[in-house]
């Protein structure tokens, strides 16, 4: 049977070989992102009770009212954004369905969709599959600040959707609110679609804010936002999150969900419609992630890495060009492999991968593996 790929050129998953190889090798694995320490453990009384009160048949498709109301009411609250529970939220399966589906939903064969790189590797994958352009924007290589010259270059009239991504994987920068309003300025009078990854929202450092799309109105009015609960409970196994839009685009990205998924799953949604009711559930994450950069950071005092503190995500960069002038591919392997230490390196997100000669790190580790780590950093 003769078979057409969609994705011809996809290399294999960064993530999943720097996690094998970590695993073969009994390294201290910082590579892929996710948490290595137990979630609230009411969380997971209220997901079980769920479970025991019968809640495990379909959820309707936009998600169960209670769990879109809170969302709604969240929404509002941090940024000042009301979304109709009914018309404007959906709940997902993870933030990658809500990308996916959101590109499914506008994205015509031919379309241009503007990603900047470094990007998080399931953008320019959902835009091919739907016959879409990804137009590669690169971040400035040092501070991976938005260049909005080149930025506004880009744009032509083939440009049907935007994705940015804040706070940022791999950079761990922040769109700030001039970012936003140069944005919202160029794609002001044009039917841009903007798609934004917010899933790091509430893991931001340094007392600054998020600046979600939502606040700016010209952005929010052509946006679609999408969010995770695994990132922000530290539930990424759960792969539960959501989307906002307004009611028209919504309707779009429900068609689509529809058929992709239906609904996320129904017990889950239970316990976080319970559980998001209390913010400080995830008001604090800022400050409890700050501290963990901080140690990190600290325990590489001495330390022949470069680096800007992350402004926000669990993810921090480091840059080794006075330690070797390997690729960082080469270097994060042996980095592992002799070393014990497992890292991602930054050239698999950039554009043509440039090698700036970064490694990223995820600091959503418990004390005692960040110490390990950083002592095994120190001395290289
Ligand atoms: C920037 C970014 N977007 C989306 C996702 C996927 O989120 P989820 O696990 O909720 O699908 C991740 C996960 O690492 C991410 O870093």
């Amino acid at each position: 049977m003769a078979l057409r790929t969609k994705l011809p050129d996809l290399p294999p998953s960064i993530f999943t070989t720097m996690s094998v190889l970590a695993k073969e090798q009994g390294a201290i694995n910082l590579s892929q992102g996710f948490p290595n320490f137990d979630p609230d453990p009411q969380l997971l009384q209220l997901a079980a009770n769920a479970m025991q009160d019968g809640y495990n048949q379909y959820a309707p498709l936009g998600g169960i009212y209670p769990l879109r109301e809170v969302i709604s009411s969240k929404i509002e609250s941090l940024y000042g954004k009301y979304y109709h529970p009914e018309h404007e939220i959906t709940v997902t399966v993870g933030a990658t369905q809500a990308l996916f589906t959101a590109i499914a939903a506008f994205v015509w064969p031919g379309d241009e969709v503007i990603v900047l790189k470094p990007a998080y590797d399931c953008y320019e994958p959902s835009i091919i599959a739907q016959g879409g352009i990804p137009v590669l924007v690169p971040l400035e290589p040092k501070d991976h600040s938005v260049d909005w010259e080149l930025f506004s270059n880009a744009i032509s009239n083939k440009t049907r959707m935007v994705i940015i991504n804040t706070p940022h994987n791999p950079s761990g920068r922040i769109f700030s609110k001039e970012d936003m309003l140069q944005l919202q300025e160029l794609l002001a009078g044009t039917d841009i679609i903007l798609l934004s990854d917010e899933v790091y929202e509430h893991i931001v450092f340094d007392n600054q804010v998020h600046e979600s799309v939502s606040k700016f109105e010209g952005l929010a009015s052509r946006s679609l936002v999408c969010a995770s609960f695994g990132k922000t409970f530290h539930v990424t196994g759960w792969k539960m999150g959501y989307c906002a839009a307004p009611k028209e685009l919504m309707k779009e990205f429900q068609k689509i969900h529809e058929f992709n998924v239906f609904c996320a799953n129904h017990p889950l949604q239970r316990a976080l419609a319970q559980y998001l009711k209390a913010p400080e559930n995830y008001t604090g994450l800022g400050e409890f992630f700050e501290n963990k950069r901080d140690q990190f950071l600290e325990g590489l005092q001495g330390s022949k890495f470069r680096y800007i503190p992350s402004q926000g995500t669990y993810f921090q960069l480091l840059d080794y060009s006075d330690i070797t002038v390997e690729k960082d591919i080469d270097f994060a392997i042996r980095l592992t492999v002799e070393k014990g230490v497992a890292s991602i390196p930054i050239s698999v997100f950039n554009k043509d991968q440039t090698d700036h000669k970064m490694l990223r790190f995820c600091f959503a580790k418990k004390e005692d593996t960040l110490n390990k780590a950083t002592e095994i950093l120190r001395t290289i």
